[in-house]
């Protein structure tokens, strides 16, 4: 199979229409959303052809999505979740904010581990919910220290609490340990928190890293889990993703699976079967391609930009680049905008942790990140 990051030039790319490639002016190359410059895994395109041949436009049914994921799960992880622990649901932020709402109460508080995925903010402050923060250590690994006074803290006034665990980390690729996860799960046992893990980028470990889902470690059993295959398979603009229950919360999914909540389109849903079922071979392909492009982009940093603080993700293609050595202010991703041409993620919109710092998405042609990193070493030239 062709190296899935190398087959469309720069000029095609210029032609899609998704968020990544319009939300700026056609000189700037977008290193930003979690799109990527992939074409259609050919099992997936498939599925779809079929579907827009036949006109099978009608509503999702039937249970082969999360028969798919637990076949995934199993072969993939050596975890075994059964379709019965699962139901589907519009997409990730769907998921984990119903059932975060489900969990609390108007005004209660979840905990999150800033740096963090923006929209762990955004949807929960509209459902009612208030943050507490308990920010990653500098490593970007979890901070369990600061995870227990946070959970003291919300849980002190008594009303129920839950925390948001991002599982690998978003930004950063942080891989949680067996032994991280445990804590967590222990932590949250002692004072009454409930876990949500959000794993949309499960399925994106580089060679030598393991993914340890939440549910599979001990203690996890009152806890959800959040998944799709929209991160791995490029499916962004047709999500459909699965809450998964621990043995201990079943009652909740029940409950869950029974109210008025928004599920997932059936084109969306065709496509992330496929791709659990059959885009392994293209997973496979992918992965290697994003390894080489995170190595890439270390070698590119040291030539171009030296100063800037960048340590390999373990999981996912989202890096995170620590640039206050650059002396650009808070907002580096603004520098890099308006003087290299190059869109990243403000490190701002990511909570506390993030001012000096930019959010980098390597799954692009690797003469695409070339020349933006080029680019950006040039714009902190000027004088
Ligand atoms: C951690 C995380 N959760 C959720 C999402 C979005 O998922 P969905 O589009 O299914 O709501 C993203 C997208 O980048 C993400 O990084």
């Amino acid at each position: 199979m062709s190296d899935p990051l190398s087959t469309l030039s720069l000029t095609e790319l210029r032609e899609r229409t998704s968020a990544k490639w319009r939300r700026y002016d056609p000189d700037v190359l977008p290193l930003w959303v979690a799109e990527m410059d992939v074409e259609l895994a050919a099992p997936i395109r498939e599925v779809l052809e079929r579907a827009v041949a036949t006109g099978d436009m009608g509503y999702a049914s039937g249970t082969a999505y999360t028969e798919a994921l637990s076949s995934f799960a199993s072969r993939r992880w050596g975890w075994e979740a059964s379709p019965g622990q699962m139901t589907t649901v519009a997409d990730v932020i769907t998921g984990y904010t119903d059932i975060l709402c489900l969990l609390t109460e108007p005004g209660g508080q979840i905990v999150v581990n800033p740096p963090v995925y923006p929209p762990f903010y955004s949807y929960l402050k509209a459902a009612g919910r208030r943050i507490a923060e308990a920010p990653l250590g500098v490593d970007m690994r979890l901070d369990l220290a600061a995870l227990e006074e946070t959970f003291r803290e919300v849980t002190a006034g008594g009303a129920p609490a839950a925390y948001l665990l991002c599982n690998p980390h978003n930004p950063g690729g942080t891989a949680h340990t067996r032994g991280e996860l445990e804590g967590v799960a222990a932590l949250a046992e002692r004072y009454g928190v409930r876990v949500v893990s959000d794993e949309i980028h499960a399925p994106l470990f580089y060679a030598g890293e393991t993914f340890v889902p939440y549910l599979s470690v001990a203690g996890a059993e009152r806890g959800f889990s959040v998944m799709a295959a929209s991160k791995a398979w490029n499916l962004a603009g047709i999500p459909a993703a699965i809450i998964i229950a621990g043995t201990k919360a079943a009652d909740e999914l029940a409950a869950y699976g029974n109210s008025a909540h928004h599920g997932p389109t059936h084109f969306g849903t065709l496509a992330q079967t496929a791709a659990y079922n059959d885009g392994e071979p293209w997973l496979d392909a992918l992965l290697p391609s994003l390894d080489r492009n995170r190595h890439l982009l270390a070698t590119l940093l040291e030539e171009h930009l030296p100063g800037v603080r960048y340590t390999l993700p373990q999981a996912t293609y989202l890096t995170w680049i620590d640039c206050t050595a650059l002396d650009l202010g808070h907002d580096p991703a603004q520098h890099f905008l308006e003087h290299a041409r190059v869109a990243l993620n403000s490190g701002l919109t990511f909570g506390t942790g993030g001012s000096g710092h930019v959010r980098l998405n390597i799954a692009t042609h690797p003469d695409v990140l070339t020349e933006a990193v080029r680019r950006m070493g040039a714009s902190t030239h000027r004088g």
